[in-house]
């Protein structure tokens, strides 16, 4: 027996909210698009919108950001939208954190959006200048560019380095989550360092198309319980878990498969029998920052 209702009919409803520790809330369903060319992005980005999809995850170095820009920028003055239905999430790469070059950056990324303001701005990777960085961040927040700013990938001892300096505590930090790396340490030393929830936003929620998460037995018994899929069953327990997500699939059965999982409802046995499962990253983040990551802040070249 199913427990969700049709995916059309999740598209008539809010797609549920969490609240940040800076009081502004952020869809906890979103859309991702990493590894999406800009011609992808054109082509499934509107497909997503049309579904009921309102939060979009981009950077600076997915090199897509003109074409997310062009659809969200058409969709709005198609009269479809308003720029306020939506929450768009956008990362600076290291090269860009230079206190100076940082101000330059932000003011190119909105430019190649086409954008007054990005929801939400992160630091993608945590590398060279990122200390130095975090003031025009959260002058950019000051000056109505950005609405509230946050971290990926940042070890606990380096998200400290910018709570020494921050007067704007990181709202979000963009992590490995999923079932076999759920980050319970994470959570629990971030909220003992800040005295607030800082939400973590999940990527490779389901695994980055790792069929063996799918199949973990308790998530399959899960699964046929509910009658739910087994990805739609991990993203329902990214819900109970607070978590953020934004899967990536170019396919609009599973955009409203993602939606659907809103409505899954997993028993506190069930929660509890996931976060049994052993725990092991994908990716590990190396100390030093691996060579993609010193590459250009040329970001004219979009695919
Ligand atoms: N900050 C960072 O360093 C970082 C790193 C990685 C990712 N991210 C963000 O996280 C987002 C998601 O991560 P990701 O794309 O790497 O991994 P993911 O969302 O865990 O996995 C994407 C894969 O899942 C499949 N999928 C999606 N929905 C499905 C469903 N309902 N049933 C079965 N398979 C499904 C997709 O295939 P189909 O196309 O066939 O559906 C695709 O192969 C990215 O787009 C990006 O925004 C951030």
């Amino acid at each position: 027996m199913s427990t969700f209702r049709d995916p059309k009919e999740r598209t008539m409803t809010a797609i549920p909210s969490f609240t940040m520790n800076n009081g502004r809330t952020i869809p906890a369903l979103g859309y991702g698009v990493f590894l999406m060319t800009s011609d992808q992005v054109r082509e499934h980005l509107p497909q997503a919108l049309e579904l009921g999809y309102r939060h979009i995850d981009t950077a600076n170095a997915y090199f897509n950001e003109v074409a997310v820009g062009e659809v969200v920028r058409d969709a709005i003055a198609a009269g479809e939208l308003a720029r306020e239905d939506l929450f768009i999430t956008t990362k600076l790469f290291p090269q860009s954190y230079p206190y100076a070059q940082a101000v330059e950056d932000i003011d190119a990324t909105l430019a190649r959006l086409g954008l007054d303001y990005v929801d939400l701005l992160l630091f993608h990777q945590p590398y060279g200048e990122y200390v130095s960085g975090w003031k025009a961040m959260e002058e950019a927040v000051a000056a109505g560019r950005v609405r509230s700013i946050g971290l990926s990938n940042f070890p606990i001892a380096k998200f400290q380095e910018i709570l020494d300096v921050a007067e704007i505590i990181p709202a979000v930090h963009q992590v490995e989550a999923h079932p076999r790396w759920n980050q319970h340490e994470l959570k629990a030393r971030m909220s003992e360092a800040t005295g607030t929830e800082v939400l973590v936003e999940a990527w490779y929620p389901l695994g980055h198309g790792d069929k063996t998460l799918l199949e973990e037995p308790v998530i399959a018994a899960a699964a046929q319980r509910t009658g739910a899929t087994p990805a739609q069953v991990i993203l329902a327990w990214h819900l109970a878990e607070r978590n953020i997500t934004f899967p990536k699939t170019l396919s609009p059965a599973h955009m409203a498969d993602n939606l659907a999982a809103l409505d899954v409802e997993l028993t506190a046995a069930e929660i509890a029998t996931i976060n049994g499962i052993p725990q092991q990253p994908y990716y590990r983040i190396p100390d030093e920052p691996p060579a993609f990551v010193l590459t250009t802040n040329d970001y004219s070249q979009q695919a």
